[in-house]
């Protein structure tokens, strides 16, 4: 699973062997300049929902709903709702156990839900946050708890981010639905990248769990400069 936020990161993803594309609030940091994910807003991901689904998308198309949209199961349903009628096919959610009830009311409602958990951005607000949790007994057991609950509360697939390698490994086998990790190791189901991270299009120092394949902001900037060049020397 790979991010999108526009037609055009919708449109490389689409064409591409990735089996699905994310509509994730990162959208904030990659597309908006923010720090973080949590001021990002359904407004936000709604826009690049519908241009995303101007592509005519051909694979599982998921949509984030963004911090605070979903602290009740009416305000969640209203929501994912308009993230549906834009064009997604399901919608992804951050929180274990204490967001089950959501999850049940909005599967119930024929939403699919893919969960999140081990590092939920929406709750961080200094990157000192960002490690990976579950080295402790403690963390375990609580990420456990959370993958089954949001299992049994009907989600067809759950991120792990930044969850210890050999527990990542553990829910997966535990597990009947797909996991998909971010910097939880080899041993998940599938695996989910940010767009600009692994295509290097980005100003801002990548995350250490990030996959770097190519520098599309060097070559960007290239480009530009040689038109200015050029432009010069006319
Ligand atoms: O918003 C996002 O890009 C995400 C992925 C990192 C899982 O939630």
């Amino acid at each position: 699973m790979i991010t999108a936020y526009d037609y055009v990161s919708g449109y490389v993803v689409n064409k591409s062997d990735a089996e699905m594309i994310l509509v994730g609030d990162s959208l904030g940091m990659t597309t908006l300049g923010y720090n973080y994910t949590n001021s990002v807003t359904i407004e936000d991901i709604l826009r690049a929902t519908e241009a995303i689904s101007r592509v005519g998308i051909t694979k599982i198309l998921v949509s984030d709903l963004p911090y605070k949209t979903y602290e009740s199961k009416k305000q969640a349903l209203e929501n994912a709702k308009k993230l549906i009628s834009s064009g997604a096919d399901a919608v992804k959610l951050e929180g274990g156990k204490e967001k089950s009830e959501i999850i049940r009311y909005l599967t119930d409602n024929k939403i699919s839900v893919m969960g999140h958990i081990g590092i939920q951005p929406q709750s961080i607000n200094d990157f000192s946050q960002y490690k990976v949790l579950g080295k402790n007994l403690e963390e375990e057991n609580k990420i456990i708890i959370d993958s089954n609950s949001v299992e049994e509360s009907g989600a067809f697939s759950i991120v792990l981010e930044l969850v210890d390698k050999s527990l990542a490994k553990k829910i997966t086998d535990q597990l009947s639905i797909p996991t998909i990790g971010i910097g939880s190791g080899n041993f998940t189901d599938g695996q989910v990248q940010v767009f600009n991270d692994l295509i290097g299009y980005s100003p801002n120092k990548i995350p250490k769990h990030a996959k770097k394949y190519n520098n599309l902001f060097e070559k960007a900037q290239n480009s530009i400069n040689s038109f200015v060049k050029d432009t010069q020397a006319l």
